[in-house]
């Protein structure tokens, strides 16, 4: 049978047949010669309106119990709904007693529903969220099948810890004793080992070798594009963040594209920018940012769909500015207004007082900040060198970008991939990392190297920065985030 949602979209074609509706009541007002309920089966907001015009079969019905109905579906007479089912039959196929459900009508906080983590999917706001991010993703998948990029599934379990920040989540059997020398060089040795290698010469390691959850997919699909030359991932990755913010998860969804022979950050800038604007395209009228965003507004928020709509169509590129440019304007800015706890200096990285700034109150939109100082940033970044749009010195930058969006603060990260192999291997021990470790990375320059490049999406920031949700925890089904309990 047809969801509700595909019910309400075209109505049943034969107007006079009877009809089946699966889901949960979400509300229920009897009256002496005629019953309402809400029912909903989650596929769109708010559901349908039953109404009981014979009360006896409406007498079972309580908030959350599973149902099944029959019944017409016909043209409402009343306000705020187009059609409504005239119910003949009512069967409750799961009943849920209204004085413990922990589900109450009344308001629950956000709180509440992180400790009720796996009943929240049936309030209003986490069911929309839900449908936007099934949605936001299949935009991207159109967005990148439309340019000529393919998905790939890269791997979750990894050696390398890609971004370098040492967050990386180290993975083992269960079997296996706890780890006492977590050292990925020396285990190195062991990678011939046979399986008859005791359990105390590779203490919690994945088969003789130590392994991680990746933090990132670049790395792989680095290696797929200097084949397949346009890919994508949309995938989960995972670090060790103990930063407890409305931005940080241990476990998040990354959208990460990867494209060979691009010489320019300006060039990822536009894939990226294209990628959100078709998205924000996409999803501006749908009736989950409608929810979404009414949700903010009843919280004394303002309604900001009109604003991204217009960020969707706006006749400029977005704003692009170097690091260089954006630390004289936070330094101009802190000069005149001792604005910030953290004095702006070139070198320096960007705070996230300064980053809600620039976006906030300087630009007052997503601005891209590009050509960081090659010490903030990991080692695969190409050196800029004397075409560069803020020259230095040779390397003293990198050809990336941040883009920093209101209310979210750092959406994207991206930049051109160092092709060249002697810059890479210099980079790669400045930064104190084992060449060893990259041996099949640096091989993608020795064959057939070519100018690359490309970007990280996180996707609960996206669904943070379309939907206003405040927090990234609210952007996910069931969140991962330092100290918290798993289901
Ligand atoms: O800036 P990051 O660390 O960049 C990378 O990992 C690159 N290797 C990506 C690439 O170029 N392929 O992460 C990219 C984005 C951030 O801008 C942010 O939106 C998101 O991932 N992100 C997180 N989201 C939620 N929780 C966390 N702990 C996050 N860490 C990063
Ligand atoms: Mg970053």
């Amino acid at each position: 049978p047809p969801t509700i949602r595909q019910l309400l979209a075209s109505p049943p074609s034969s107007p006079t047949a009877a009809i089946q509706v699966n889901g949960w009541v979400k509300s229920v007002r009897k009256q002496k010669k005629v019953a309402f309920a809400v029912i909903s089966d989650g596929s769109s907001e708010p559901g349908l309106q039953a109404v009981f015009t014979d009360v006896g079969l409406a007498k079972q019905l309580t908030n959350g119990a599973s149902v099944r109905l029959r019944g017409m579906l016909k043209d409402s007479p009343g306000a705020g709904q187009a059609k409504e089912l005239q119910v003949s039959e009512a069967e409750v196929l799961g009943e849920c007693d209204p004085e413990t459900y922990p589900m109450q009508k009344k308001a629950l906080t956000v709180e509440y529903l992180r400790d009720h983590c796996h009943l929240r999917a049936r309030t209003r706001e986490i069911g929309a969220m839900l449908r936007l991010r099934d949605s936001a993703a299949t935009a991207i998948h159109d967005y990148f099948h439309n340019n000529g990029f393919i998905h790939v599934h890269t791997p979750i379990i990894t050696s390398n810890d890609c971004e370098g920040a040492g967050e990386t989540f180290r993975i083992a059997p269960s079997s296996d004793p706890p780890s006492t020398t977590p050292s990925p060089a020396s285990s190195a040795s062991t990678s011939t080992a046979s399986s008859a290698t005791t359990a105390q010469s590779t203490p919690s390691e994945y088969f003789h070798h130590p392994a991680y959850l990746t933090v990132s997919s670049q790395l792989h699909l680095e290696a797929v594009a200097a084949a397949i030359s346009r890919v994508y991932t949309l995938s989960p990755c995972f670090r060790a963040e103990r930063s407890q913010t409305s931005r940080h998860l241990a476990e998040f969804w990354m959208l990460e594209a990867e494209w060979a022979f691009t010489s320019s950050v300006d060039d990822v800038c536009t894939v990226v920018e294209g990628a959100l604007r078709h998205l924000l395209r996409a999803h501006a009228a749908s009736s989950e940012m409608e929810a979404l965003w009414r949700a903010r507004a009843a919280e004394g928020g303002a309604d900001k769909r009109p604003e991204l709509l217009a960020l969707a169509d706006a006749p400029q590129p977005w704003t692009r500015l170097t690091y260089t440019a954006a630390v004289d304007l936070l330094k101009a800015h802190h000069a005149r207004t001792n604005a910030f706890v953290f004095a702006p200096d070139w070198g320096k990285g960007l705070q996230s007082e300064h980053e809600r700034w620039l976006a906030e109150e300087h630009v007052r939109g997503p601005v891209f900040v590009t050509d960081y100082p090659a010490s903030l940033k990991p080692f695969y970044m190409r050196a800029n060198d004397a075409s560069s749009p803020d020259h230095r010195a040779p390397g003293a930058t990198v050809a990336c970008f941040d883009l920093l969006v209101p209310g979210v603060g750092e959406l994207v990260g991206g930049s051109l991939r160092e092709e060249r192999l002697e810059l890479l291997e210099a980079a790669i021990e400045r930064h104190g990392l084992d060449r060893a470790d990259y041996a099949w990375y640096l091989d993608l320059r020795r064959y057939g190297g070519a100018p690359h490049g490309g970007f990280g999406l996180g996707f609960e920031r996206l669904i943070s920065w379309m939907s206003g949700i405040e927090s990234v925890r609210e952007c996910v089904a069931m969140p991962r985030w330092a100290g918290r309990m798993l289901l």
